[in-house]
């Protein structure tokens, strides 16, 4: 009698030995029993690639051959699937995955950038082959919300997707908040403290949150990713002092990402909103994510966790090549790239409540001025609030005015009639109030 035959292990090719990379490295080589028992056959990785072969790592990679051309790697015989944590959505990354899938190699990546700007085409590259592309850990870092959205809400027509999904963004304005320090000196913190990516303005700027967001609307909605149709505005100009009023007015403010398809089609938005402080998502703390998805039959669900990190990342690209291994093929965006829709994306956001700050003379008749020229913009006033000057001898007062819901267009075109009305001091200030 023959023995029965061993099942194959997977082998993984990683390019990237950076903060996700080992992480990967050390939860393959910390679970391999666990991971075998799972997936119900070994998985290993037979080589590795980064830029410097010198550098001292902390991990042992002493067993895997190097490569010094991540496209090489990908292109191996010796390997299965191609794990792409190097980052950016051009050079090795891009030339690497597009050579993995055209060399008949599964890909995982924690790269969003990548799949925000080329994901439609790449998954229709990795569906022509047979191939599939997973990216778990690219959205959210360890909360599983590819996962859940591609296949827990299967069954669901998802009305809305949204989230805090920049970890640093919440770190900086949750830091804000609690020690009074103006924006510029909490971004210096949190660039000693390593948050930030290499290119700042990925994070501060929306531009990593927007990343995310697109691909979680490509899902939800059975769209292609649209990442150069998000409303995109990043937190540097969100104040102290804005943060302080709205906090004694119950709200905190966020990088809040909201998608959602309406009859005026596609909005995708991050932008900073007034959230209220009591919900979910106005009680996120540090740099800790939520997401929050809306079907029509569960309901909302809320998760939170670790956006990133060594071994939260690590996590969920651990998820993806498991699947693999079990034999688990899915669509990359949850059904056939081909059948994927252009976005039509919504001219103008769905109506919301507004948050105006501004200055204004105080002097007879300066009040009833804004108030007409929101009125002539067709917005309705919920509350105003003149704040108490400790010294009102500079005939100066600040103004808050909280609408009913109002077209993102009419409050723009207030904002614009306020100047002429010769009370205005500087700058008045708009932040969306979101309904969460
Ligand atoms: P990282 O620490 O900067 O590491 C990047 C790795 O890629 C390094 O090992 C680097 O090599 C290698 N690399 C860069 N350019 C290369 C090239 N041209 N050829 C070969 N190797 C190259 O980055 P990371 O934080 O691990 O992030 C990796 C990916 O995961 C990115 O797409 C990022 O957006 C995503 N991600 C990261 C996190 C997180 O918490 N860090 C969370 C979610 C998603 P050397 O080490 O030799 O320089
Ligand atoms: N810069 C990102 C963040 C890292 O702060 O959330 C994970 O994508």
């Amino acid at each position: 009698m023959t023995a029965p035959s061993k099942p194959a292990p997977l082998r993984i090719g990683l390019a990237g030995l950076g903060t996700v990379g080992i992480g990967v490295v050390k939860i393959v080589q910390r679970h391999a029993d666990l991971i075998a028992a799972r997936a119900g056959r070994p998985v290993v990785i037979t080589a590795v690639s980064a830029r410097d072969p010198q550098k001292n790592r902390d991990a042992d990679l002493s067993d895997y051959p190097w490569e010094t051309d991540p496209v090489a790697l990908a292109q191996r015989a010796d390997i299965d699937v191609f794990v792409e944590v190097m980052g950016g959505h051009e050079g090795p990354a891009r030339l690497a995955t597009e050579a993995a899938i055209a060399s008949g190699k599964d890909v995982v990546t924690a790269n969003k950038a990548l799949l925000a700007h080329h994901g439609h085409a790449l998954a229709m590259a990795a569906e022509a082959q047979g191939r599939v592309i997973r990216f778990e850990a690219a959205v959210a870092g360890g909360i599983p919300v590819i996962k859940t959205l591609t296949e827990g809400l299967a069954g669901n027509q998802i009305t809305r997707v949204m989230g805090v999904m920049n970890g640093t963004c919440n770190y900086i304005l949750t830091r804000m908040q609690s020690s009074g320090l103006p924006y510029e000196t909490v971004f210096e913190e949190a660039r000693q403290l390593g948050y930030l990516e290499a290119d700042p303005n990925l994070d501060v700027g929306g531009i990593d949150a927007g990343h995310k967001l697109s691909l979680l609307a490509a899902i939800a909605f059975g769209t292609k990713v649209s990442f150069d149709k998000v409303e995109l505005e990043g937190i540097g100009n969100v104040s102290i002092e804005d943060i302080t009023l709205a906090d004694d007015m119950g709200y905190h403010i966020k990088l809040l990402g909201v998608a959602q398809m309406t009859g005026r089609g596609l909005e995708q938005r991050m932008t900073p909103c007034l959230v209220p402080a009591e919900s979910p998502l106005g009680q996120l703390q540090g740099g800790t994510n939520m997401v929050v998805l809306e079907g029509d039959s569960v309901g909302q669900i809320v998760m939170r966790g670790a956006g990133a990190g060594e071994g939260p990342t690590a996590s969920a690209v651990m998820a993806d090549v498991i699947d693999i291994a079990r034999g688990t093929r899915l669509s990359t965006f949850g059904r056939p790239a081909s059948s994927l829709a252009d976005p039509v994306a919504a001219k103008s956001a769905t109506p919301a409540p507004y948050y105006l700050r501004m200055t204004l003379l105080d002097k007879p008749g300066a009040l009833a001025k804004i108030a007409t020229a929101l009125g002539e913009a067709g917005i309705s006033i919920d509350q105003m609030r003149q704040l108490n000057q400790p010294d009102a001898a500079d005939n100066k007062a600040t103004v808050l005015i909280v609408t009913h819901k109002a077209q993102p267009a009419d409050v723009a075109f207030a904002l614009d009639q306020f100047g002429p009305t010769g009370v205005l001091i500087g700058a008045p200030v708009a932040i969306r109030i979101e309904q969460v």
